[in-house]
């Protein structure tokens, strides 16, 4: 191929090109980015007296747990707590334990934070809460007293001076035996955070959110995903049952079948996305939710009549992102919660996936917010979540596009932007990815073909799409990878851009597509010649130059099983002779060296990872470059 890369700028390249979807789901909240170490803490979204109320605690010598709501709990929004009732006869100390997440990961030189509300009528001895293995090798620990029989709040940190081999650990609570002997003590609102990303309060994993944040991500849409919607409206997910205190967050059973603490609630997502310099894409609850997923017409959706006050409740929580505190009541509770100055928000998504309740959407739901909301908000935009070819009032000027599907289905979509209609309307892409190699069951099951991770060819199949939506990003205004995480012991999606257990984590193949996509960016798009088309396949591609910088990008997917070399020809001055290349692709010399379908996995994390290279040009005018069968690789070269 013989590719000239010409000084022509197409399209100038938005800044919110590259960013994620984000929802709870595979517990990529709690017991994922959100830092939280302790499951199922404060009891939320369960029944008490049943079994399933008591997931991730176990006793310790022998007391009877339960949960109960019998007493009154830690606040209105918690009234579940932990009974603990010690038998008569006790030998040694007595008490019950956490599991975490599927475990906890103990980190000399880590200080934990911790807490727990307790009470007694009778007990008012010593309570001791400590970090031990499993089988009982203490790593930090400490002794509280002061229980009384109204509920006070324990604080204190841990210190382990060891880490622990494995995450085969928990956080264990006991009071001496002969003491209790016969007494019941409550306890309630646990809490364990490890130091945090950026040290923030109530903040996210450190490993979770500085691989996200190495991604340089744009956007970060949020809550949802299903997991805005609800099984009922009542379950939906309501903002202002996820801002103050955490004590005042009640939670909720989210869409993905757990209880979300709501720890990580909108002031968090907030902060996040200004820690990663993200433009929030807010999804605001548009009047349905999803009672059963496998039958579209049982959804219930919120009559015309009934829809106001769900409008007024969206106006509340825009103004209580970007009111001024000092003159709007939502502002001033945003200040009150030690956010005073407003956040800067300009996307709003009035629902998700509404192409499926797309009768009550096109007639009344899309008009009745959009309509309100724009009196209100007038420099607001809106994205509409049906199909593109629904008609809506007023007319959508951004439409939300999600597309799980095969590679083949990638690579061909590679080129469906090139003919969108220039006629204002923007796509965001707010879903995507390669999930499946069967190409006409995309969400079926692993035997059917169902990707456990990213493999290196859907990534590559992926990465052919993102150069179409580069080339066009005049018309794909922001794309959103989803879902995002997953714990590898719980989880309801796959794949997902990085997986996890309590201790570490895998940066998949589509991650590092994302990352090479998102830190390289021009501004404008340059015409080639040829351009990338079908006729091209299976090299896909996208050059740019970033005006700022000086520098030229060449993105190359080559989805064949070949290498193929690309005679590369610059109009532009190239002003320095040493260019740049980073790639992935199966790798030479290894035992898995031209396998394709190959992922990276947590207990092999490094199958697959970028190379990064400096070459010479020899001419300043002119570069030939081979890309490896089924591989993804981005080439810089100074040039104005
Ligand atoms: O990303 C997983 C789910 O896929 C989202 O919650 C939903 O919007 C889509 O159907």
């Amino acid at each position: 191929l013989n590719l000239q890369i010409t000084k022509n700028a197409t399209v100038n390249i938005p800044p919110t090109l590259y960013g994620y979807m984000w929802e709870d789901i595979n517990h990529s909240g709690d017991g994922g980015l959100y830092a939280e170490l302790l499951q199922n803490r404060a009891f939320q979204g369960v029944l008490p007296g049943t079994l399933n109320a008591l997931n991730a605690w176990q006793p310790y010598n022998g007391p009877r747990l339960s949960v109960t709501s019998s007493t009154p709990g830690v606040s209105a929004a918690l009234p579940n707590s932990l009974q603990v009732q010690i038998p008569a006869v006790v030998y040694g100390p007595i008490g019950f334990e956490n599991t975490g997440y599927w475990g906890i990961k103990v980190q000399q030189g880590w200080t934990y934070t911790g807490s727990f509300y307790a009470k007694s009528d009778t007990f008012c001895g010593a309570i001791t809460a400590s970090l031990r293995s499993s089988t009982g090798t203490t790593f930090a620990s400490a002794t509280l007293s002061g229980i009384s029989s109204t509920w006070q709040k324990f604080t204190f940190t841990f210190n382990p001076t060891t880490s622990a081999p494995d995450i085969n650990n928990v956080f264990h609570v006991e009071v001496d035996g002969q003491e209790a002997a016969g007494q019941t003590i409550y306890f309630g609102m646990f809490s364990l955070f490890p130091p945090t990303f950026r040290g923030r309060k109530n903040g996210m994993r450190i490993d979770l959110a500085e691989a996200l944040a190495a991604t340089q991500p744009s956007v970060w849409r949020f809550p949802g995903g299903n997991n805005l919607e609800g099984a009922s409206w009542d379950t939906r997910w309501k903002w202002n049952e996820t801002i103050g205190p955490l004590e005042s967050r009640p939670g909720r059973v989210g869409d993905w079948g757990y209880p979300n603490t709501d720890g990580l609630g909108l002031l968090e997502y907030l902060n996040w996305a200004e820690d990663l310099g993200a433009e929030p894409i807010l999804g605001i609850w548009s009047g349905i939710s999803i009672q059963n997923y496998s039958d579209l017409t049982t959804w219930p959706v919120v009559p015309e009549a009934d829809l106001q006050p769900y409008i007024d409740d969206a106006i509340n929580q825009i103004e209580f992102i970007t009111a001024d505190a000092s003159t709007n009541e939502w502002g001033a509770l945003r200040a009150s919660l030690g956010r005073e100055q407003p956040y800067a928000l300009q996307y709003i998504e009035v629902g998700n996936e509404d192409q499926f309740q797309p009768a009550s959407y096109a007639a009344y739901r899309w008009n009745m917010f959009v309509t309100a909301l724009s009196a209100q908000f007038p420099n607001l935009q809106f994205i509409a979540t049906t199909y593109p070819s629904t008609a809506l009032n007023p007319p959508y000027m951004k439409i939300d596009f999600h597309e799980y599907n095969s590679p083949s289905w990638f690579e061909a979509g590679a080129f469906m932007f090139d003919n969108y209609p220039r006629n204002g309307t923007q796509y965001f892409v707010g879903e995507y990815a390669v999930t499946s190699t069967n190409d006409t069951n995309a969400l079926g099951t692993i035997p059917q073909g169902r990707l456990a991770y990213p493999s290196l060819a859907g990534s590559t199949a992926e990465a052919a799409f993102m150069t179409g939506m580069e080339r066009n990003s005049d018309v794909v205004f922001a794309s959103a990878y989803a879902p995002s995480l997953q714990h590898i012991m719980n989880y309801q999606w796959t794949p997902d851009i990085i997986t996890y257990d309590a201790g570490s984590i895998v940066k998949s193949t589509s991650y590092y597509v994302q990352q090479m996509f998102s830190v390289n960016r021009g501004t404008q798009v340059l015409a080639t010649s040829p351009a990338s088309t079908n006729d091209t396949a299976p090299l896909y591609w996208v050059a740019s130059h970033n005006n700022v910088t000086n520098i030229l990008y060449l993105k190359v997917s080559n989805t064949g099983p070949d290498d193929l070399t690309a005679y590369l020809f610059f109009d532009f001055n190239v002003t320095s002779n040493i260019g740049t290349s980073v790639s992935i692709s199966s790798p030479a010399l290894s035992p898995i060296s031209g396998q394709f379908n190959i992922s990276n996995t947590l207990t092999e994390p490094q199958n697959i990872i970028p190379v990064a290279s400096s070459f010479a040009l020899v001419y300043m005018d002119k570069y030939n470059y081979t890309f490896p069968a089924t591989s993804v690789t981005v080439l810089s070269f100074e040039a104005n």
